[in-house]
């Protein structure tokens, strides 16, 4: 895979464990496309919560080692396998790399680059691919919603939670969202959200209770399900569903909660999505690129050499306004 010439920039794990497992290296050698391939020239790289859990090796995908994290890249494409439609200098953006993110340039399959319109800059373009895709399948795969209904966005400030506002409106539903800070529920506000709550306010469940009253929520898009699912449970309307995003640790519930309501708890994983999944849920993103109704908003960012950082802050974070990335340029 190697051309032997050509040297980069670039992450490398050699061993799972903290942050401080992510080094810079600048030998790596640039890899070169075959087949159906693409070799992109990264401008920016999204950082997403899964690539902190697969770097402490407790994630049940585990990488050969050594590797370099990221999926989802911005760029522009450098040079092409002997089957592909893409062609150089196109801009371009991934859901998934062969060779990692993290890095000055990244190999990856066609199927998963996708053009980045004009209207969107490279940080944009790396802020879509796991956040944008896993909110649309929560939303229209896994909690099947129809306009009219109304969704919680349970951890709005954040990638998923602002693409879910986003694709939630654009979708006619009544969209409430959460955040921990003031400048995380503006975001959330100027992103599609009718109203938002602080979910760091002790007495906020009961605010959002006395909001949407007694009928309740039709859909929750939970990003902390380990300390939310008990309540999520309480707040739904008769056939509601609270579809788990995200969730670090076990949670106790009563069963009973879903009895009166008839609700669902239902899980999503992107990675179960089919290509012909991917593809549906591209074209339904490329649209509301086009539109103008999917904007992706970039909260922190952080240089290459600023990475081990970035994953500590992701999870250990002072409140988000919007989606984490590196930046290449
Ligand atoms: N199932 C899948 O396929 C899939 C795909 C992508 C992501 N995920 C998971 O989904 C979660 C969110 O991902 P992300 O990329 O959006 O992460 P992110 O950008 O780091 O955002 C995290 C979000 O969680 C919010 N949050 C913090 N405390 C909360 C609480 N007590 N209740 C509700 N929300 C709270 C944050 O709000 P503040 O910062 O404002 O407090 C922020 O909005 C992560 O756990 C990730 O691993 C799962």
């Amino acid at each position: 895979m190697a051309t032997g010439l050509k040297l980069m920039r670039a992450i490398r794990v050699f061993e799972f464990g903290g942050p401080e497992v992510l080094k810079l290296q600048s030998d790596v050698a640039v890899p070169t496309p075959k087949d159906h391939q693409v070799l992109i020239k990264v401008h920016a790289c999204g950082v997403n919560p899964v690539e902190t859990y697969i770097r402490s090796g407790t994630y049940k995908r585990k990488p050969h080692l050594p590797y370099t994290p990221g999926s989802d890249v911005a760029g522009v494409i450098e040079a092409v396998g002997d089957h592909v439609s893409f062609k150089k200098g196109d801009r371009v953006f991934t859901t998934s790399t062969i060779s990692g993110g993290y890095a000055e340039y990244a190999l990856a399959a066609d199927h998963t680059v996708y053009p980045l319109p004009e209207k969107l800059d490279f940080k944009q373009g790396a802020a879509i691919g796991i956040p944008y895709f896993t909110a649309y399948r929560a939303l229209l795969h896994s909690a099947r919603v129809k306009a009219g209904e109304s969704v919680l966005v349970h951890g709005a400030s954040g990638g998923v939670g602002l693409a879910a506002c986003q694709i939630a409106r654009a979708y006619g539903l009544e969209v409430l969202g959460t955040a921990g800070t003031e400048e995380g529920q503006n975001v959330v506000l100027q992103n599609g959200a009718h109203k938002v709550f602080n979910h760091r306010e002790h007495n906020y469940i009961d605010k959002i209770k006395k909001s949407v009253g007694e009928k309740g929520i039709d859909v929750i898009i939970e990003m902390l399900a380990n300390v939310n699912l008990n309540n999520d449970l309480k707040l739904l309307s008769q056939g509601g569903r609270v579809i788990v995003v995200g969730s670090r640790g076990p949670i106790e519930i009563n069963p009973r909660d879903t009895m009166t309501m008839e609700s669902s708890i239902i899980g999503v994983s992107l990675y179960s999505s089919t290509k012909g999944e991917f593809r549906q849920y591209a074209a339904a993103l490329q649209a509301g690129m086009e539109i103008g109704w999917l904007k992706p908003v970039i909260g922190s960012q952080y240089p290459l050499e600023k990475v081990a950082q970035a994953h500590e802050n992701i999870i250990h974070s002072s409140g988000a306004t919007g989606k984490m990335i590196l930046l290449l340029e």
